[in-house]
């Protein structure tokens, strides 16, 4: 029996280790953030697989009003605007997900042609296209992966009016000065004639609120750990989750929920090299979420060369739906 050495001619071959590719932005982010004396994570690194299963969840629980008083105010919004829009318009959503609120505008609005859902995770983008395309087949599906904090080149569109849609108070998670600059980006991409339907949450009862963002079943204190796993994953280190606590209050001074990870005792974890000290009782701001009263969100939007064409407030006040209008 001839044995595999001649059989097969080999050869040795020395395998490098992989070394993980490490986001150097997300390096850059983590320590300049535990560096502040506040120390500070941004709320977009939540989003890993783990982070949007979480949040999906969050967006099942009856606590979490933001998500379900939206989708069952935008059957109305889309009535209202059935015909309102240019012949062979495109709708563009800004930060798409899973597509979900989309679908009541695409059933409802004549001479939406295009669809340019634009989202930061590719994977993501790609599925839930396949799955649109398929409900709608008649509707040209473009999907651009990109970041859509900053202005977008979106496919050509031969001219068409456009109309952005932000959907989710995904703007609340930005500070104000943060999102003047969205609107005023999402201007340049949209272009002259263009439209924006955006969804904001008002400001309301702070214990109403409150419990929006202390659900008893701990999912959303597990999606705000998640961020130290991620981190743990991601960039090695060795934060223990169980040694923070998820604390989220309504911070009626500046008119936003502020969602912190307090450190239950005294530590030091090892960030990417880094030893990150921490007092008991010391916080990470992980998040901001704004609420706004329609005056303020119509001066937010006048600031950034919006006009509020058409506004719908969903029941007892909850949540708000405006559509806004390039005055340039
Ligand atoms: C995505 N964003 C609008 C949510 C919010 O309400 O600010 C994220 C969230 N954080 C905790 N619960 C939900």
């Amino acid at each position: 029996m001839p044995s595999a050495q001649t059989l097969f001619h080999t050869q040795e071959v020395t395998i490098a280790p992989l070394t993980p590719v490490v986001d150097r932005n997300f390096v850059d982010d983590v320590l300049t953030g535990l560096a502040l004396p506040q120390k500070q994570l941004q709320a977009k690194y939540f989003y890993d697989q783990q982070g949007s299963d979480y949040f999906d969840q969050i967006c099942q629980l009856p606590e979490y009003y933001p998500y379900q008083t939206e989708l069952n105010l935008l059957p109305r919004v889309a009535s209202d605007l059935a015909d309102s829009f240019s012949s062979d318009c495109t709708i563009v959503e800004f930060g798409a997900g899973s597509l979900v609120k989309i679908k009541p505008l695409l059933s409802t609005i004549s001479n939406i042609r295009q669809f340019i859902p634009i989202d930061i995770s590719g994977i993501h983008l790609e599925m839930a296209c396949q799955q649109l395309q398929t409900d709608y087949p008649k509707l040209a599906v473009k999907p651009v992966v990109a970041d859509f904090c900053f202005p977008v080149d979106l496919p050509a569109l031969d001219h068409q009016q456009k109309i952005g849609f932000f959907p989710g108070s995904t703007i609340g998670n930005f500070c104000p000065a943060q999102a003047a600059r969205f609107l005023e980006n999402a201007r340049c991409t949209l272009g002259p004639d263009s439209c924006l339907l955006i969804g904001v949450d008002t400001k309301k009862s702070p214990s109403y609120l409150h419990r929006a963002y202390n659900d008893a079943d701990g999912i959303t204190a597990r999606f705000n750990r998640n961020i130290l796993t991620r981190i743990n994953r991601e960039l090695g280190a060795n934060f223990n989750p169980e040694n923070f606590e998820h604390y989220a209050f309504y911070n009626a001074g500046q008119g936003r929920i502020e969602m912190h990870l307090v450190s239950t005792e005294q530590q030091v974890v090892d960030v990417f090299g880094s030893a990150v000290a921490f007092a008991a009782g010391e916080s990470i701001h992980t998040e901001n979420s704004y609420k706004y009263t329609p005056d303020e969100f119509c001066q937010l939007a006048q600031s950034a060369g919006w006009q509020v064409e058409r506004s719908w407030l969903a029941e007892q006040d909850l949540f708000a739906t405006y559509l806004l209008r390039n005055r340039c």
